[in-house]
Parts: C-alpha cells; structure tokens; sequence
C-alpha cells in the first residue's frame, strides 16, 4: 500500500494518480483542500502538524496495509528575509516540513518493523543545498530532512526499510506556479536545462527507490544540473 500525504494538490497529487492506476492500493491525505469527487472513498483529513491526526490515519489504514511505503509530499513555503520575518509563520514551516513529516514517519515505523518492509521517500529541496534569500525556515526545514533520514536508516536498515529524500529543483507544477513570472524567468536561467521539470521525473526517481534495497539515507538530486 502506497501511503502519499498532500495528496489534494502539486506533485502529492500527480503521483496519487499515477499509483492509482498501478496494480498498488493508495490512500492519500489532504489537509485543506478537498480531493476529486471520484477519488474521495482513497482520501483522509489530515494535518500532518498534528500527532494525533496522523496516528488516527494510520490506525484506521493500518488492518489492509502490506507492504507500506510513504511518500511524504506534504509541504509549504514562506518568504522573507530572516530579519524581518513574521516569527509564527517561520515556526509553521518547520512544524509542517520537518515536525510533520517526522510524526507521519514516526507513526508508519512500528508496522513497518513488524512487517519487515517499508519504504519512505520524502521532497526536499535544491534551497536547502545552494543557498536562496529568503527561504531560512524553508531551506532549515529541509535540511533537517538530511540528517533525520541518516539517523532512521542505520536505526531500521535491519528491518527491511529504506528511507531517502529526493532533493527536487525547480518543477513545472505546485508551488513553483505561485511565484510571479519575473521570478520564474530568473530561476530558469541559473538551471541549466533552462527549464523547469517535468514532474515524471520525481514519478521515475519513487519507482526506481521503491524497487531498490540498497539505496538508504540518501538525498538524490534531481534538479536539471544545478551545482
Ligand atoms: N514544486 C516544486 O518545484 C518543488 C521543488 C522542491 C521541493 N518541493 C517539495 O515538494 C512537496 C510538494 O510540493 P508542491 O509544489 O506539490 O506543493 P503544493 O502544490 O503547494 O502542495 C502542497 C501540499 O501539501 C499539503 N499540505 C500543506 N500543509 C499541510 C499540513 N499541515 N498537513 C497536511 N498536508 C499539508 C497541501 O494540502 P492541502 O492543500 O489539502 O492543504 C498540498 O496537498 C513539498 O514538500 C515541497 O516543499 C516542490
């Protein structure tokens, strides 16, 4: 079972539908906006900021779920230099980013042990790696992901579990699309293929992490050649 929160919307949605027409089962999450009418029956509100919500996810997924794999697609941004930042909106974002996808992987661990399998795939960022004004909580939010994916892969390497991030550029989709135009014409010329991803890419990158064992507290770039 292919377990995918912001699912609702951006990237989280794009794989929800591809894996739904896998032979894989699917459940997705969604915290504010609601899903597509026809896919509702795969769909639960959850705000990943908040334990609870997502252990009643699991709970309630948990009896038909075999050999579980989360992608954690769950995500927000906030702009400002770090001087004048609105310091409750810099907390949200590392309660989201990082808090949250840390208690949907905290949550999904224990039946991954017992069942000796899993897989976690979370999106990072190429801003947690180069150095972008403006995006401290964003960048910090993600950076954290790095270490927090070293540590729970030697903890669960044993068990059958894989746990990596994929260090996503800059992607024609989500929340690229509500930068202004001036900006997304600026970002495209510092990437070298000079355009933003096609969103197959992360597709291609979760099947091929999926599939293989030996990859394990790894953050794989995926951003068009960006250094
Ligand atoms: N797009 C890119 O080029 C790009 C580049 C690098 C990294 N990323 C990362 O990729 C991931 C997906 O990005 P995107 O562009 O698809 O973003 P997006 O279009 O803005 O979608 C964000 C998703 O996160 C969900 N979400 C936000 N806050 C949540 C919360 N508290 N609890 C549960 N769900 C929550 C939203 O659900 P609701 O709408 O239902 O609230 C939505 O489904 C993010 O982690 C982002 O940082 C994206």
């Amino acid at each position: 079972m292919i377990l995918i929160t912001g699912a609702s919307r951006g990237i989280g949605k794009y794989l929800f539908e591809k894996f739904l027409f896998s032979e894989e089962t699917v459940q997705g999450a969604y915290n504010l906006t609601m899903p597509d009418k026809d896919n509702e029956k795969y769909f639960t509100k959850v705000n990943i900021s908040n334990y609870q919500e997502v252990l009643s996810w699991i709970e309630k997924i948990k009896e038909n779920s075999t050999n579980l794999i989360l992608i954690n697609c769950a995500g927000i941004n906030y702009n400002s230099f770090a001087h004048k930042a609105d310091i409750n909106s810099w907390y949200e974002i590392i309660n989201v980013n990082l808090i949250g996808t840390f208690n949907v992987i905290r949550a999904v661990l224990p039946i991954m042990r017992e069942q000796e399998f899993g897989r976690i795939i979370n999106l990072s960022s190429v801003v947690a790696q180069i150095g972008v004004a403006g995006t401290s909580a964003y960048a910090a939010s993600k950076a954290g992901l790095c270490g927090l994916v070293k540590s729970i892969a030697v903890e669960n390497a044993s068990k059958g579990i894989t746990i990596n991030n994929l260090n996503l550029g800059y992607y024609d989709i989500g929340m690229i699309k509500e930068i202004p135009e001036k900006f997304q014409t600026v970002i495209k010329d510092k990437i070298p293929t000079k355009n933003f991803g096609n969103p197959i890419n992360i597709y291609n990158a979760v099947e091929f992490l999926i599939k293989t064992d030996y990859i394990n507290g790894a953050s794989i770039d995926i951003n068009g050649g960006i250094l």
